[in-house]
């Protein structure tokens, strides 16, 4: 199973749900089959580390975001991948945009998993502090939402 996650720029909240989301398939001990990736729509940063706000707040909760660099969509991802996930409906748009006629990948928000539905991971770029611990607390339970999901379709035992 293949999972990707995508954001705008690929330096704040998805690389964010990629660091968190490996780390809790881990804990389930889903992390030998399930791959997790992510992008952004934007290509402005492509090839940097993490923003240093997004790196330093995950670190605060044990999440190592470090050694991840960001990447732009590519068309192949819609073939490679089952779920592609948006942290907001721009970026859901963006991705039905260019979702090829015969995709069979699963599209979609990455908060519906957690119950939030319609709700989106709001961007913290332009903003202060706070705005990662909002992303911090909302992605964990979108992570932890999409690893009972995942559990499910994957029919593992806990
Ligand atoms: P992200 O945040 O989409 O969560 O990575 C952003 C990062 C950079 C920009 C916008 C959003 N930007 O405009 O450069």
């Amino acid at each position: 199973m293949r999972v990707l996650l995508v954001c705008l720029g690929n330096i704040c909240r998805s690389p964010t749900a990629e660091g968190i989301l490996r780390h809790k398939l881990e804990q389930a001990g889903l992390a030998d089959r399930v791959e997790v990736d992510s992008c952004g729509t934007g290509g402005w940063h492509v090839g940097k580390a993490p923003d240093r706000r997004a790196i330093a707040a995950a670190a605060r909760r044990g999440f190592d975001l470090s050694g991840l660099r960001a990447r732009q969509l590519e068309a192949d991802d819609f073939r490679r991948f089952d779920y592609l996930l948006a942290m907001d409906r721009d970026n859901l748009l963006a991705l039905e945009a260019r979702c090829p006629p015969d995709c069979r990948a699963y599209i979609g928000l990455f908060l519906d998993f957690a119950g939030y539905e319609n709700q989106a991971v709001p961007d913290p770029y332009f903003g202060g502090k706070e705005g990662f611990e909002e992303v911090l607390d909302l992605v964990e339970a979108g992570a932890e939402g999409l690893v009972a999901e995942l559990h499910q379709r994957l029919g593992a035992v806990s």
